[in-house]
């Protein structure tokens, strides 16, 4: 069969009509009720018991680390009691080992590690000084509550949330599998290891990155009501939401503030669908599912995020390889081939190795506009070793990862309009400001036309529309999993007192004006409306 017509059939596999999004969306909405109603549910809508809030005069020295997925990083924070602040972090691989390491203290320890690392390096002083006030102590009771940094622990995977610092783990995602963390207290987990090492650092807060992503928003979002929707669309994929407490339906088992008579959801829509009543599932969905750690979870994720999208393109094109009927990546079709050259793939290409595809290149597909689409043909040679392919292999790939990639950016469109449509924030008189969404993660950032596409998909939604996608504002809020961590974890000590989600948002959004989160420069140190 020619290339062309084969690549058709793939890429037709990969579509997502407008009618399957209107399915897809009225699913959602299902699932979410559901997920409010009881545990256990596909989504699971952790409530977050999210209540303290900063009212931008406190001082201080915060801290945040980030769990999340490929990255571990440590942020610290200092409060100036004006509302504004300096960040500091530093950022570090996950070994791939640790992962999936035998015991949950193998990987906790080398968070605790990296915390020891961070604060001997920048703020070497004040880690000394309470060196030097431990060895030099007679009270029995250690050092003194106020040099203990408080930190908020972004810990970006499902976690039944218990309390303000409190959380056992559900389960792992995004290619972690340690057994032996299940059902336990992550906050305790980090704490144990961080106390081995005597560090002044005190676990105040567990947050997931989407909880983040939203606090950080509503605090930078311009205009007078807070976001709706703070969602990640990277590694993995989530969403937390605010949600009204009536609608709330299984029992809430921690303390929580009812003033505002609304609570933080954190959706874990990753899990959305996991039945496969409406997702779609081609063959490689399939064969990728059977191989991860865990087959028949997250369904949603491994068609939206970018921990995946590349595996789904290296199966499929792996397959068009072995049919010898398709002339991809093989010299016959060559035509527009250097006449010299001879088109063939590595043995060591990561086009035969389980996740040898970083979701980049489709990113690289996708903004190859060239004619000959040389700059994909340049990537195909240097990162992935296919040596002298032809404008027709180019072009296949390119047809091939665009459709992967577009039906990521109409799924993530479902998640996004069902939240919208649960809000009934449309059909609220009172509102005349757009809806705000904050979104963080690669593929937002970096895939070419991501939030276009889902703008596309959302103008074809039912109770959405034309008129409807313009009042929905989108907007990136950078980094906001570590900032919100540490907004969070500076307003834990406040806890004990009794203050309400309702001066959380507008103070938060009152310091906005002076504070710019969104925008977080590469180097490790900023300073933040200053
Ligand atoms: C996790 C979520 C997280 C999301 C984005 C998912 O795999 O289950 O908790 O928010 O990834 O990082």
């Amino acid at each position: 069969m020619a290339l062309e017509t084969q690549t058709k059939t793939v890429v037709g596999q990969f579509e997502y009509s407008d009618e399957d999004v209107n399915k897809g969306v009225a699913e959602f909405l299902r699932q979410m009720a559901e997920g409010l109603e009881k545990d256990g549910a596909s989504m699971s809508q952790i409530p977050t018991y999210v209540t303290a809030v900063p009212n931008g005069t406190e001082k201080g020295l915060y801290m945040a680390v980030d769990l999340g997925g490929t990255n571990f990083r440590v942020c610290s924070i200092q409060l100036n009691g004006d509302t504004t602040f300096r960040l500091t972090y530093t950022k570090v691989a996950i070994p791939r080992e640790l992962m999936v390491a035998k015991t949950a203290e193998e990987l906790f320890a080398f968070l605790a590690k990296q915390v020891e690392i961070f604060l001997r390096t920048h703020h070497g002083e004040h880690f000394e000084a309470h060196i030097r006030r431990r060895m030099t102590m007679s009270s029995p009771e250690g050092f003194k509550d106020e040099n203990v940094f408080r930190l908020g622990f972004t810990f970006s995977f499902p976690v039944q949330q218990l309390g303000i610092n409190k959380g056992t783990l559900i389960r792992w995602t995004k290619g972690f599998d340690i057994p032996d963390a299940v059902g336990k207290d992550v906050c305790a987990l980090l704490q144990t290891e961080i106390d081995k090492l005597h560090l002044p650092v005190k676990v105040a807060a567990l947050v997931n990155d989407t909880v983040g992503t939203l606090m950080a928003r509503s605090y930078s979002s311009p205009g007078k009501s807070g976001a709706i929707l703070g969602a990640i669309f990277g590694t993995g994929t989530n969403g937390a939401y605010v949600e009204k407490l009536s609608n709330i339906k299984k029992p809430l088992a921690g303390e929580y503030d009812k003033s505002t008579g609304e609570m933080v959801i954190n959706t874990e829509w990753g899990s959305f669908d996991n039945q496969l009543k409406v997702l779609p599932n081609t063959p490689w969905d399939v064969q990728l599912d059977l191989a991860t750690p865990n087959p028949g979870i997250q369904m949603y994720e491994k068609r939206v995020s970018g921990m995946y999208l590349g595996e789904i393109l290296r199966l499929t094109v792996i397959d068009l390889l072995k049919n010898p009927d398709v002339a991809l990546f093989k010299d016959d079709n060559s035509s527009y081939n250097d006449w010299k050259s001879t088109t063939n793939i590595a043995e060591h290409s990561p086009i035969y190795k389980q996740w040898g595809l970083d979701t980049s290149v489709l990113s690289v597909a996708a903004a190859d506009s060239t004619p000959e689409l040389s700059i994909l043909r340049q990537e195909l040679e240097a990162n992935l070793h296919i040596y002298a392919p032809s404008l027709e292999d180019a072009q296949a790939f390119k047809a091939i990862a665009g459709a992967i990639g577009r039906r990521a950016a109409r799924l993530s469109a479902v998640a996004i309009a069902a939240i919208v449509l649960q809000t009934g924030k449309l059909n609220d008189p009172e509102l005349d400001e757009p809806i705000d969404i904050g979104v963080d993660g690669s593929l937002v950032e970096h895939y070419p036309y991501f939030r276009d596409m889902i703008y596309e998909a959302l103008r074809v939604i039912k109770g959405i529309g034309e008129e409807g996608a313009k009042r929905i504002r989108i907007g990136i809020a950078k980094d906001g999993s570590g900032v919100g961590a540490a907004l969070i974890a500076l307003v834990a000590a406040r806890m004990e007192k009794s203050t309400s989600t309702a001066d959380f948002i507008s103070d938060l959004r009152l310091n906005a004006k002076k504070t710019d989160l969104t925008a977080v420069p590469e180097d490790s140190e900023l300073a933040a409306g200053e």
